[in-house]
């Protein structure tokens, strides 16, 4: 048997960092929109823990036990005690590094893959609770849609959203490390006040409405990303010069997110931001999307 999973990239739509906690973390009002680009994890049996990767960006991944969705299914399987030994396959799309939090979204869809597979039966608690050890932003990848994150990410509130927005992601080349922007963050922002979600955000989203969610898109990241990577001020303004209604770093970066009026003008200002020299490659997708979902081997989605 072979279960394949599907699982979405986001973009934060707020991010709010506040100081940094005594475990090294920051607390958050981290607001998620799942998009429409995804990853797809298959698990296979076999004798022991294997990870490969197929895809543009496959060799920037890691295929050792630093990787996600091994570490996802090792504890699983101690949780059920078992052994670990499956083949996971991860057929990418997300950008690698990007801000994307693509590497999440392998964790939680190795995690719905392996219980599907070893028939564990895991409660929606229970994966929530080893996507939430697995990192901030995994168990998000889980559930999709849109929610508020708080504590450092992984406590979730679902969010209704009113409509399908347009993005266009730019990929930068090469990736920006998590910790070594909340790093800068802590240097530029020594007095960050507690992180609270924005209500005319939350609004916009209700409402469906591109140019109310423009006008409140923000992401307390976007100053320590750009102080890492100066080039990404450029492609911003290529974006924003190509008809974008707001643009903004997605998450810790350097991916680049532009949210566009419709599907239309989304493809102009994904061409004009390949023609400006300023991104590796630019690409539209829609938002919300769902959380991690089994496409063959069974049919159930979390
Ligand atoms: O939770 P995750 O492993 O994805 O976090 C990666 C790193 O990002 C952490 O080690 C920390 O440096 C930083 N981080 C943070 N506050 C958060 C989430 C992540 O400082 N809320």
């Amino acid at each position: 048997m072979t279960v394949t999973v599907r699982v979405p990239a986001k973009v934060n739509v707020q991010l709010a960092v506040g100081p940094a906690r005594p475990d090294g973390f920051h607390d958050l009002a981290n607001v998620f929109l799942a998009v429409g680009l995804y990853d797809e994890v298959t698990a296979t049996p076999a004798d022991a823990l294997r990870i490969t990767c197929t895809g543009p960006d496959a060799d920037k991944v890691p295929l050792d036990r630093t990787n996600l969705a091994a570490r996802a299914a090792e504890l699983l399987a101690a949780r059920y005690g078992r052994s670990p030994d499956v083949h996971l396959h991860i057929a990418k799309d997300i950008p690698v590094a990007g801000g994307m939090a693509g590497g999440s979204a392998d964790g939680a869809a190795a995690l719905v893959a392996c219980d599907a597979l070893w028939g564990t039966g895991a409660s929606r608690e229970e994966l929530l609770e080893i996507c939430a050890e697995l990192g901030s932003d995994v168990p998000f990848s889980l559930v999709g849609g849109a929610a508020l994150g708080t504590g450092r990410g992984e406590r979730l509130t679902p969010l209704e959203v009113g409509g399908t927005f347009h993005w266009v992601f730019a990929a930068a080349d090469g990736g920006l490390s998590t910790p070594a922007v909340y790093a800068e963050f802590d240097r530029l922002t020594p007095h960050a006040g507690p992180p609270e979600a924005d209500p005319v955000l939350l609004a916009a989203l209700r409402t469906g409405d591109p140019f109310a969610l423009a006008g409140a898109l923000s992401n307390d990241l976007q100053p320590a990303a750009v102080s890492l990577r100066p080039s990404l001020k450029d492609t911003l303004a290529a974006g924003t010069k190509a008809g974008a209604l707001a643009a903004l770093v997605s998450g810790s970066g350097p991916t680049t997110a532009f949210l566009a009026e419709g599907a239309e003008a989304a493809r102009g200002i994904a061409e004009a931001l390949m023609a400006s020299g300023t991104c590796r490659s630019a690409r539209t997708a829609t938002s919300p999307a769902p959380g991690a979902t089994i496409v063959s081997g069974s049919a159930t989605s979390f």
